[in-house]
């Protein structure tokens, strides 16, 4: 059976960007076709200015939110990164094989550096380090596919290489991975800002369906999301990006193609209703499942604990095996 790993940082609140380019498809796919894990990658949410406190917070609340959207502990793992020593283990001896020409080369870390030094922040060592972490993430365990949104194919190339090169150096010990997107819905946009990603640590607040919202403030953003000045409905990305990315969410959310869905509608108005209701009626049972969890928290403890203890067995024979292929002395 193939591996399936990927992940999801505790930065802030979840956003249907992340529901729609990733979890849904672990959901509906990745589970039932794979030995898949997920995990709240808490250490990663480290690499930028953060409050101890909120991380924890967040943390719980993905880790909840990944269960509230159809994960069933009983058919994947899903665990906390930090649980699971290996992935640090591991990633420091990825550092001795990965470059500093390659990391500055990552469009993330150049956009989040410079958004960190306009608030005036330093930028953390570990910004620039994100995307060996993300490849000892995947690499411990031996993962054939990683299912993500868009902006995360260059990390997962990076992993690819980073894989590749150990492998020739030191002797075959990594699974070489690849990444996985959905068809549609692999970046939505800002509401408000259409040629920008909804990113759930960005500012835009308005532009960003979180996915605990209420209805009528999901209602509200959607109605309210920039279009342009045209009238006919046409899907185009490049040149109506706002209407495009309505018909993709719209698309994503009822199972359509927006492409065709762009020739039934005449107006805007019309399209901001319809995609308001499909993403109420999405987030609806999700929602209800998040407060049943949120009742029974001790539940979502022992999800994670035994999640921990299943991802690090299966991690540590990889890292273990890094480990002496790369020249380190077994522990007496
Ligand atoms: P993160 O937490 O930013 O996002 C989690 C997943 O959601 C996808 N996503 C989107 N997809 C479509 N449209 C959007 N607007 C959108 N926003 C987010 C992301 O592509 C991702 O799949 N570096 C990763 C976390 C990570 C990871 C890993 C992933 C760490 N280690 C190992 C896979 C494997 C990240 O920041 O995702």
């Amino acid at each position: 059976m193939k591996r399936v790993f990927s992940g999801i940082k505790p930065t802030g609140h979840l956003t249907l960007g992340n529901y729609l380019g990733a979890m849904r498809r672990w959901v509906a796919v990745d589970q039932h076709q794979a030995d898949a894990l997920f995990s709240v990658v808490d250490l990663h949410a480290l690499t930028v200015e953060h409050d101890p406190a909120r991380v924890r917070r967040l943390s719980r609340q993905a880790a909840t939110l990944l269960l509230a959207v159809g994960l069933d502990p009983e058919r994947c793992t899903v665990f906390v990164q930090s649980h699971v020593d290996e992935h640090a283990r591991l990633s420091y001896l990825l550092e001795c094989v990965a470059t500093d020409g390659e990391m500055r080369r990552m469009i993330q870390y150049k956009e989040k550096a410079v958004r960190e030094r306009a608030r005036g922040g330093s930028v953390r060592l570990s910004l620039l380090t994100y995307p060996v972490l993300m490849a000892a993430d995947i690499l411990a365990y031996g993962t054939d596919e990683v299912p993500v949104g868009e902006d995360q194919a260059q990390h997962v190339e990076l992993a690819r290489d980073v894989a590749v090169r150990f492998n020739q150096r030191y002797g075959h010990t990594f699974v070489v991975p690849r990444a996985t997107s959905p068809g549609v819905a692999a970046r939505v946009m800002n509401l408000q800002e259409p040629t920008s990603k909804m990113g759930k640590s960005d500012d835009v607040g308005p532009g960003i369906v979180y996915l605990l919202d209420e209805p009528d403030v999901v209602r509200k953003k959607v109605m309210r999301a920039v279009t342009d000045s045209g009238r006919d409905v046409v899907y185009d990305r490049e040149e109506r990006p706002g209407v495009a990315n309505l018909l993709e969410i719209l698309a994503a959310c009822t199972g359509g193609n927006p492409e065709a869905l762009s020739g039934v509608y005449e107006s805007y108005g019309a399209l901001k209703k319809d995609t308001a209701e499909a993403v109420v009626e999405v987030l609806r049972p999700v929602q209800q499942r998040h407060k049943e969890l949120c009742a029974d928290p001790g539940y979502v403890e022992g999800v994670l604990r035994d999640g921990a203890d299943r991802a690090r067995a299966m991690a540590r024979p990889t890292v273990d095996a890094a480990y002496r292929a790369i020249g380190l002395l077994p522990a007496p």
